[in-house]
């Protein structure tokens, strides 16, 4: 719970790179996500070569976190599994969620970086990595071992609670 709670956007990060085995947890955290129908349309494209790590942060003005980043993620959804992208985009939010609090929980920073539905930032992603029409870039996420310590937000918000009626 507390690595919920404390969870926040990391976009500066120190060199160290991210260990395999710690890769596959915060991997195996995406893949428990729940799925509509159960379809797990994510797929999960990892990025460590720096060269490619600085091309996708100029695939959006707000990526810079991915540029020095040890790691980068493309999340993208593959409408084979479930053509309805609407629910795509759920399941596979959701699975990101669970890979930035497991990774909060094993010491690494995370910053999600959108891309889906912004169709100037979609087409190079596509191009540039030569994905299928099926595959579906919907975002990115920087990963890396913190370099800066940001405060939590508080977000809680009774307003936005509402009993048995709106
Ligand atoms: C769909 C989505 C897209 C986001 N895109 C970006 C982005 O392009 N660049 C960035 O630095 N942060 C991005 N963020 C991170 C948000 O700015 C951040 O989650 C928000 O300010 C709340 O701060 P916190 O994560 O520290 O609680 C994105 C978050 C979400 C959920």
């Amino acid at each position: 719970m507390q690595d919920i709670l404390n969870r926040t956007s990391v976009r500066k990060f120190q060199t160290k790179k991210i260990e395999p085995e710690v890769l596959k947890q915060i991997l195996q955290a995406g893949f428990s996500a729940p799925s509509a129908k159960n379809t797990q349309p994510w797929e999960f494209l990892i990025v460590q070569n720096p060269q490619t790590l600085e091309k996708m942060s100029s695939f959006t003005p707000y990526a810079m976190p991915i540029k020095n980043a040890p790691l980068g993620m493309l999340v993208c959804a593959n409408i084979n599994c479930n053509p309805f992208i609407d629910y795509c985009e759920q399941d596979c939010a959701a699975a990101t969620e669970n890979m930035l609090i497991a990774a909060k929980k094993l010491g690494v920073g995370s910053c999600w970086i959108g891309v889906y539905p912004n169709a100037e930032r979609i087409e190079p992603i596509r191009q540039y990595f030569s994905l299928p029409e099926n595959i579906v870039p919907l975002w990115m996420i920087a990963f890396g071992y913190p370099a800066e310590t940001p405060k939590v937000k508080n977000k809680w918000n009774e307003n936005k609670i509402h009993y048995e009626k709106f």
